[in-house]
Order: C-alpha cells, then sequence, then structure tokens
C-alpha cells in the first residue's frame, strides 16, 4: 500500500475522526486546527469532545509516530523534511442569517494551504458545502499560489454520523470522489485503498450535490414520518406499526422511519437551508424542503401540547428534561432539539431541570436558568413531567418505579418512543409518546 502524508485542516467532529483514521490506515497525519486550546487539548492525548472509540485510536496513532497536532497549515503541510501530497478541508461551515453557508473558513483554510505547497497537491474539500464551491476554491488557490505550484481540488464529501463517527469512516456505505483529473483520483483511490467500501467517481459538483441531496433526503424521511405520526395522533392508530409496515417495503427501508420531536444536530438543518439557498440562487424553487423544515419545527411543539393537555397551565409547573445532545452517544448540543424545547418552556413560566449522561458541561455554557441534576433521579424530582428528549440507553434502564416516588405528579412524555409503552403505564405512569396511543 502506498502511504501518504496527509494535512488535515480543522479537528472538529469531522477533522479529527478523519485525521485518526487515516492514520489507523498507515497514512502519516498532521492535523491542523486554529484554535490553540482544542490542539493543547489533544497534544495532550485529550479529547476536545466525546466520540465513541477515537480517542484510544488517537492514542494508538500518536505513540506510532503517524499523528500529530499542529495550529500552523504550514506546519501541516510541510511536516519536518516532508510535504503533505494531501491536503483536507475540514472546517465548519455554519448557517448565515439567511439560511446560505458561511464559507469563510473554507476560504481562508484555501488561501492558507495555497501559501503553503510547495508539490503537487490535492486539496480536498470534506466540509459540506454548496454546488460550486470547488471551483471558488479552484479560482482562490489560483490567485494565492504566486509560485504556480501544481494542485487539484476535490470534493470528498463526509457521510460519518456523530456516536459512531469511527465505524463509519472505516466502514462507510460509499466513498464519494469528485475529481477532474485521474492524477487526484489516483492519490485519493490509495488514501482510501485499505476501505472496502465501493468508490464512486464523479465530476466535483455532483460529489458536492450527493452530500446536500442525501442530508436533505434523509431529512425528508423523518419530517415524513412525523407528519404520519399526527395522522396517527388523530386517529388513535400506532406510527411504529406504519414505519414498520413502510419500511418492509425494499423500496423505502426502515431507516430514518422513527417518529419523534424532529432532527437537529450540526448538518440536518442547517444543510437543509443551505441547499434550499443555492437551489433558488440558480433558479429552482426547493419548497419540498421548506415543508421538511416546518413539520420538523412543527414536532418541538409535540413537547408543549402534551404537557397542557395533561397539566393545564404551564406557569409554575416543574418539568425534567432527559437527554440534552441532538442524539445519543455524542456531546454535540449544536441545534439540539432540547435547547429549543428549554426555550419554549421557560419562556411559558415553567421551571426545568436538566441531565444528559455526557453533555452536562458543554450544557453549563450555553444554558441559563435551569437546575442541572446530578443524575436522571435528581432530574426527576419533584418534577410535574418528564420529558425523554434524547434516547441514550441508559434511560432505557431506569428504576421507573424510584423515578415515580420522586416525581410530584408522574406524568412521562417519551419525544422518541423509546420505552414501552405498556410497561410504563403498568407502573402507573401518565405516558405519552409521538403518534402512539
Ligand atoms: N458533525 C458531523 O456529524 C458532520 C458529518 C458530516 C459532515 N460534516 C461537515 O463537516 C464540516 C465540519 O463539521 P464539524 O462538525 O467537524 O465542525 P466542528 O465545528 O466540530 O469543527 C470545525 C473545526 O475547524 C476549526 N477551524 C475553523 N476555522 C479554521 C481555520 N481557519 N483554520 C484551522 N481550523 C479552523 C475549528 O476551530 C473547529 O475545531 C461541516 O461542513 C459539517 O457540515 C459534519
Amino acid at each position: 500500500m502506498k502511504t501518504h502524508d496527509i494535512c488535515v485542516v480543522g479537528s472538529g467532529y469531522v477533522g479529527l475522526v478523519t485525521g485518526v483514521c487515516l492514520a489507523e490506515l498507515g497514512h502519516r497525519v498532521v492535523c491542523v486546527d486554529a484554535d490553540r486550546r482544542k490542539v493543547k487539548t489533544l497534544k495532550n492525548g485529550k479529547m476536545p469532545f466525546h466520540e465513541p472509540g477515537l480517542q484510544p485510536l488517537m492514542v494508538k496513532n500518536v505513540k506510532a509516530k503517524r499523528l500529530s497536532f499542529a495550529t500552523s497549515i504550514a506546519e501541516g503541510i510541510n511536516p519536518k523534511g516532508r510535504r503533505a501530497s494531501v491536503a483536507f478541508i475540514a472546517v465548519g461551515t455554519p448557517p448565515r442569517a439567511d439560511g446560505s453557508a458561511d464559507l469563510s473558513s473554507v476560504e481562508a483554510v484555501a488561501a492558507d494551504i495555497a501559501r503553503a505547497m510547495k508539490d503537487f497537491t490535492v486539496i480536498v474539500d470534506k466540509s459540506t458545502v454548496p454546488v460550486e464551491t470547488g471551483a471558488w476554491v479552484d479560482k482562490t488557490v489560483r490567485r494565492v499560489n504566486k509560485r504556480a505550484v501544481p494542485f487539484e481540488v476535490v470534493s470528498n464529501p463526509e457521510f460519518l454520523a456523530e456516536g459512531s463517527a469511527v465505524s463509519d469512516f472505516l466502514h462507510p456505505d460509499r466513498i464519494v470522489l469528485g475529481v477532474s483529473s485521474p492524477r487526484a483520483e489516483k492519490v485519493l483511490r490509495e488514501v482510501y485503498a485499505p476501505i472496502a467500501a465501493p468508490i464512486l467517481v464523479t465530476d466535483v459538483k455532483s460529489a458536492e450535490l450527493i452530500k446536500h441531496a442525501s442530508n436533505s433526503f434523509l431529512a425528508t424521511k423523518i419530517s415524513f414520518i412525523n407528519a404520519v405520526s399526527r395522522v396517527c395522533e388523530a386517529v388513535g392508530a400506532d406510527v411504529t406499526l406504519v414505519a414498520k409496515g413502510m419500511g418492509l417495503d425494499k423500496r423505502i427501508g426502515p431507516s430514518f422511519l422513527r417518529a419523534g420531536i424532529g432532527f437537529g444536530g450540526f448538518c440536518f438543518p442547517k444543510d437543509l437551508e443551505a441547499f434550499r439557498w443555492i437551489a433558488k440562487q440558480k433558479g429552482y424553487d426547493f419548497a419540498l424542503l421548506d415543508a421538511v423544515t416546518a413539520i420538523n419545527d412543527g414536532s418541538r411543539g409535540w413537547v408543549l401540547r402534551q404537557i397542557e393537555a395533561e397539566l393545564w397551565n404551564l406557569p409554575g409547573k416543574k418539568v425534567g428534561i432527559l437527554g440534552l445532545s441532538f442524539k445519543p452517544h455524542t456531546d454535540d448540543l449544536r441545534f439540539a432539539p432540547s435547547l429549543e424545547i428549554i426555550k419554549a418552556l421557560k419562556s411559558h413560566g415553567v421551571s426545568v431541570a436538566v441531565h444528559d449522561p455526557v453533555s452536562m458541561t458543554k450544557a453549563k455554557d450555553v444554558l441559563k436558568g435551569v437546575r442541572f441534576a446530578k443524575d436522571a433521579y435528581d432530574c426527576a424530582k419533584g418534577a410535574d413531567a418528564l420529558v425523554l428528549v434524547t434516547e441514550w440507553p441508559e434511560y432505557k434502564e431506569l428504576d421507573l418505579p424510584r423515578v415515580h416516588r420522586l416525581m410530584a405528579n408522574p406524568v412521562l412524555l417519551d419525544g422518541r418512543n423509546f420505552l414501552d409503552p405498556a410497561a410504563v403505564r403498568k407502573l402507573g405512569f401518565v405516558y405519552r409518546s409521538v403518534g402512539r396511543p
């Protein structure tokens, strides 16, 4: 196997996983990040965020001298007498107020790579970006690249999911390479050679669109089943059975058909908005995506509707929130449904207690005016209602009779259809879940 020197810029959820996994595949990798504190944490062998299985792999590859960290892109591109043949861009592309993606970090990193590169460099965009970003990166590099060092810009979107990122990276469903020449394709094929996954080679624009279209389609599936859950609630049908019956159809498939209080996180909401925005710029009104977002926004309202249905007036009521991260097995709170729900509850005069198995430290930075419970039982203490927002496996193991005894009013709202309705009701809870009788 031919190994490469690789620089990965951006050491967040995607960049760090990419860097660690590429080192695990045998390449020599420098992970760069502009955040000095993050780089210091990484150099000390610690993790700046929670991702199962990542830390031991990181420590192993640092020890094997295949992985190191830096704050400067120049150092990452030219590490001690060597030259990176591949530079990944894995920085954030957050949403701007109008829904478009903020690509200023991508531009800044592209320019820094252009200044630092000395030999043919494959510049790989791994961040999720709107179509035609590759052309802009190419233009930026050309402008800065005064010495005319040869390079090619490639789109290689990342499909990993937080919480299972290491396994997703090493065992993906597919690897998409949006290239302009066989030369760059060859390099990227060498980089991914140890991974047994189909490789789809496309042009750059198609690769960029594959990522936006995939995330938008998955979000559409979630909103579709959430809309179906509203009909189920209205007629007393069970959305889990409806989803099961749909999912058995091979043309539909069972994944992403779990009704609940909707999607959040750093990807789906912003990628939907960005896809909608770029389509509009190009003259197409992708109205379906608006409906997907509107259904998702509406699905948060389920919590307030259920609390009002059980407790009547909201002011002065006490509600416990179980689960803050946008999904289990991550501490990521970006665009987490919990934050919107807590905000809405507080604006209605509800006192809120919160618990999460891993994101309490991060939550203390972003949540004010709530009680941070020491465990799930403390969260239930004195509550008029308990809302399960994130389906952490430990919540399935709760001693529910104890929870029942601790609550002022045993109302359990399951926003993820995670618990068994009959078992919970048998314990004396008033139990409500999404689209299930
Ligand atoms: N998080 C996911 O599950 C996921 C999955 C697939 C794709 N993506 C996409 O990957 C990209 C990165 O997402 P993330 O979740 O890893 O973000 P993140 O915020 O966790 O990480 C981005 C990192 O880039 C660093 N950075 C920003 N500007 C920089 C610069 N000029 N130089 C060096 N470092 C810089 C930041 O300090 C940060 O550590 C986004 O486009 C996202 O949409 C994310």
